[in-house]
């Protein structure tokens, strides 16, 4: 409406006066508007309908008057969140042994993380390397992705998905994901690893797909499928094929976000059958590579079972065939490196109007972020005070607190990420119920605001019992508020990003943006814990009909072990509970990173959900 009112007043001032008051009006007009706007797509469309008018009216003034008068205006309001008060975040003498001994810790997580990353990277191991290279005459899944992608540093998600699963070890799921940039856009990639079981789609595997394509849908990332895979890994077929979150869900997916206007590329770099064929046919716009990418419903041996007749893969379901016959595909490569600039070109055709690349200026940090390694804390009794993380994690060590004097076990503020503004919630002891209440105040101002979440968890490691009425009283005020806090964050319409760095226990622990709370992307240290409770926090193991709950030794021996192996960040990114594990060192580059994809989705196209493209 403002832009409407804008738009007609401006009209109806004639040409002359326009010009002469043009100069005058203009840095008035915007710094009124900018306070009256909140968000900056708005600044944008006004800006624009602003600059139609004025240069239908005043045919000389140049059009990117506006742009400049903005980029000024914005480089000294960037110039005045300097001013932020600096955190303090020197070690106190006091803390040095908790220090050492979370740094202990941290060397030895990092240790297990390395070796993990290691042995992932091999995917199926070397004789299925040798196959898939030497007799199929394929490019490794990380070949691809080098040759797809604008540049090596894309975001890979969940690279321990997989590990150590009650029905093996399936490395990385059987299949790559991540965001990485194509032709200058942000783009979701999930890819398989046919090294990998032939790239056969485990329960882990669907997964893992579903979530890649989860995160294309929050963050409204154009997604591109390179597929190389046997289709269902036959013996789980009963685990992946009939809930509503297994397999078929994909190729629903796939509908929908075409219909949200997300979309979405896939190559044929292997075979496909069965559910596998349905991957690349239901994308919008298809590559096949010639003598290697093949799909068919059933394969050259189950033809020779059902009719006796001999026919090679080519025949039955080649590229020629696709391409030329049977139209499951749109384009025909002679090469996987044809094909994957096959992939560029296409997404050069979407339409995207993206703005000039952005180049924010920040300050690093005052404190060195190798000293987060001695402040992730190996358990809750050994939590120093967040400020001391926060200090080396945001620009400058600049902070602008929140309530800080209010609810203190619970610290929220505004900082700078890499030059992205963001909200800040962290723990800092437990989520009382003053903490709880200035959570939600401060969640729904960056809400208002329009200002991305980082939640930073580290939750009490299991509720304290009250020992008397005015504590249980102080309980159900507290219940009350947390409750209150989790509608705040469930229902904040705007990107969060959580990352756990110690421990992710109980209730507390969704009023701090858990993955049921939906947050856009969610890490986790190395060194993190995720559980109901802590395992070294129990002490009774309550058995059925034990009214007295004193317990039993080997019981709670049992149940403490379990729960022990069960907490680690490993057995969780495993299972895809998490986007991943990060190192604490690394933490600052991809939360950043995370905010620059998260931005992209302002300048997509109209998301009114229409219809899909249907291949016909
Ligand atoms: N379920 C379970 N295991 C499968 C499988 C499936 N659908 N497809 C392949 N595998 C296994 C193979 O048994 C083999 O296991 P091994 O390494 O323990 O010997 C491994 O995956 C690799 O298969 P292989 O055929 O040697 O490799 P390849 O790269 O030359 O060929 C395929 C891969 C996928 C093209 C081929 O195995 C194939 O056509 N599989 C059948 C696909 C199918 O019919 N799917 C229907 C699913 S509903």
């Amino acid at each position: 409406m403002w832009n409407n009112i804008t738009a007609c007043s401006l009209w109806r001032l004639s040409p002359s006066f326009m010009s002469s008051r043009i100069q005058i009006l203009t840095p008035l007009f915007i710094r009124n508007y900018k306070d009256f706007c909140k968000d900056r797509q708005t600044i944008w469309t006004l800006q624009n309908s602003l600059c139609q008018v004025m240069k239908k009216t005043v045919p000389t003034l140049k059009c990117n008057m506006f742009p400049h008068c903005f980029a000024s205006n914005k480089a000294r309001y960037g110039q005045y969140t300097k001013t932020f008060p600096v955190l303090d975040g020197s070690i106190p003498s006091v803390c040095e042994h908790v220090f050492e001994e979370n740094l202990r810790n941290s060397e030895a997580c990092i240790q297990r993380y390395s070796e993990l990353l290691c042995k992932v990277s091999k995917g199926g191991g070397e004789n299925a390397i040798l196959r898939h290279t030497q007799r199929n005459k394929k490019l490794l899944v990380r070949e691809r992705l080098k040759m797809l992608l604008d540049d090596e540093t894309f975001l890979e998600l969940s690279p321990f998905a997989g590990f150590d699963l009650p029905y093996g070890n399936v490395p990385a799921a059987g299949c790559l994901t991540g965001i990485g940039k194509i032709c200058g856009v942000w783009c979701v990639f999930m890819a398989n690893d046919a090294t990998v079981k032939g790239g056969t789609i485990y329960p882990i595997s669907v997964k893992k797909q579903l979530r890649a394509q989860h995160i294309a849908i929050q963050n409204r990332l154009l997604s591109v499928y390179l597929v190389d895979s046997g289709g269902a890994f036959l013996p789980l077929q009963a685990e992946l094929f009939p809930d509503q979150s297994h397999g078929g869900r994909v190729f629903y997916n796939e509908a929908i976000m075409s219909a949200m206007k997300i979309p979405q590329v896939a190559v044929v770099c292997g075979s496909c059958t069965a559910g596998g064929a349905y991957l690349p046919t239901m994308a919008e716009e298809t590559v096949i590579v010639d003598k290697i990418g093949s799909m068919f419903l059933a394969g050259p041996p189950l033809v020779k079972a059902a009719t006796g007749e001999d026919i090679s893969p080519e025949d039955l379901g080649g590229a020629s065939m696709h391409s030329k016959v049977s139209g499951c595909v749109d384009h025909f490569a002679s090469s996987e490196k044809e094909a994957f600039e096959c992939v560029r070109n296409i997404i050069l055709t979407l339409n995207y109007e993206l703005p000039p690349e952005e180049t924010l200026e920040y300050d690093d940090p005052l404190y060195s972020a190798e000293e987060l390694l001695g402040l992730a804390p190996r358990g809750y009794n050994y939590t120093l005070h967040i400020k001391l993380i926060l200090s080396r994690l945001i620009d400058g060590s600049r902070f602008q607190e929140f309530k800080a004097e209010y609810g203190t076990t619970l610290v929220t503020g505004f900082a700078h990420m890499e030059g992205h503004l963001v909200g800040i919630v962290a723990n800092n002891g437990e989520l009382t119920h003053d903490a709880s209440l200035k959570g939600s105040h401060f969640v729904q101002l960056c809400s208002q605001r329009s200002i991305p979440l980082l939640f930073l968890q580290n939750t009490a490691p299991h509720a304290s019992e009250p020992t008397s009425l005015s504590q249980a009283e102080d309980h159900t005020n507290r219940l009350k508020a947390q409750a209150s806090m989790m509608a705040a964050v469930a229902c904040a319409a705007v990107p969060k990003i959580t990352l756990v760095i110690g421990g992710c226990y109980g209730n507390e622990s969704y009023a701090m943006c858990g993955r049921s709370f939906d947050p856009n992307f969610l890490f986790l240290w190395p060194n993190a814990r995720v559980a109901l409770v802590d395992s070294r926090h129990i002490s009774t193991f309550p058995q059925a009909g034990d009214d007295d709950c004193t317990g039993d030794d080997s019981g709670l021996k049992y149940l403490k072990e379990k729960l022990d192996e069960e907490s680690s960040a490993f057995h969780s990114s495993a299972r895809l509970w998490d986007d991943g594990i990060i190192l604490p060192q690394n933490s600052r580059k991809v939360i950043a990173q995370c905010l620059t994809i998260m931005k992209q989705q302002k300048y997509q196209i109209a998301s009114r959900q229409q219809y899909p493209v249907i291949r016909m």
